[in-house]
């Protein structure tokens, strides 16, 4: 039986009351009490907020622009997805435990769901956001495509699933919210996906100071060529076509790759219905996004 097959969109499960892809939840006790050392570095994001290019970034950036050395393995094998366990794939927990120091580590886990001992060792967090519009309809076509979700529906049942937070890793708002308070408590650097798009060299620039890496501007450059989305969608190690689980025929990983994608999929009424959701689930917060 193929890994595809195997996994047939299980449904989600909860744990601490976040949905999470079924065979996520069955690792949950080893996630739970993984044990993070001070040098770690986590990306935190909800899904399809730019998790893979910002990874993609920081591999680079720790091997001083080395993109041969960046280009030895998967990203997703170079950076650990933490909560990802399931038929036919070794769960992050098992990776990283048997990986050499220090790790970069990849999760989507909402804040008050992160293991403890990333916080008892302070660890280094780097948190992308990006706007809700564009990740519901990221997460749609993610979903078609990756059988470890439940059968996505239509683009209107799914954009129904995703407000209600009926999807894996439960609420945007929640999960941007939860992380954007923790930054004035941890060493967080919150980046945004538009910001990326709009001046990669910039945010690149900022991963480096906040990893205490000098690098020329030679090199800064090679690393904004190398994380373009064209380069990443045609680099192997960077667009998941050697993931399991994942029909790159229904929908490519690397999709578009641009901001207000939203604007060719909501409807005038459903951007009407979600700009009022969104005007209450942002109400608490001075976080703001570009759409
Ligand atoms: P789209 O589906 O809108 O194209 P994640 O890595 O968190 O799953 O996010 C995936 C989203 O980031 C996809 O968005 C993908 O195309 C986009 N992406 C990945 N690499 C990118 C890059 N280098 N530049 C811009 N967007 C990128």
């Amino acid at each position: 039986m193929s890994s595809l097959e195997e996994l047939n969109r299980p449904p989600l499960k909860l744990v601490g009351g976040m949905p999470i892809i079924g065979p996520f939840a069955d690792n949950w006790e080893n996630v739970e009490r993984f044990q993070a050392r001070g040098d770690d570095l986590l990306i935190s994001t909800y899904p399809k907020s730019g998790t893979t290019w910002v990874s993609k970034i920081v591999d680079l950036i720790l091997n001083g622009g080395d993109t041969e050395e960046s280009q030895k393995g998967a990203i997703f094998e170079r950076v650990p997805f933490l909560e990802c366990s399931g038929p036919g794939v070794p769960s992050g927990t098992k990776i990283l435990n048997k990986q050499d120091f220090p790790r970069v580590i990849k999760t989507h886990l909402q804040v008050e769901v992160l293991p403890r001992s990333f916080w008892d060792k302070k660890c280094k967090v780097i948190y992308v956001a990006r706007n809700a519009k564009d990740v519901a309809v990221s997460y749609y076509h993610f979903y078609r495509m990756a059988y470890g979700h439940p059968e996505p529906g239509t683009w209107e049942e799914f954009l129904n699933s995703y407000m209600e937070g009926n999807v894996a890793f439960g609420r945007w708002s929640a999960h941007v919210k939860g992380w954007w308070r923790m930054r004035q408590h941890s060493e967080i650097l919150y980046l945004f996906y538009e910001d990326m798009l709009e001046d990669p060299r910039r945010e690149v620039q900022k991963v480096m100071k906040f990893l205490g890496k000098e690098l020329s501007d030679e090199v800064v450059e090679k690393i904004v060529k190398h994380t373009s989305f064209q380069a990443m969608k045609n680099n192997p190690m960077a667009n998941y076509s050697t993931f399991p689980c994942m029909d790159h025929s229904i929908s490519p990983f690397m999709r578009k790759g641009i901001l207000g994608d939203w604007k060719t999929h909501f409807t005038v009424s459903q951007n009407e219905r979600f700009d009022e959701y969104y005007r209450q689930e942002m109400a608490d917060t001075d976080l703001t996004f570009r759409m």
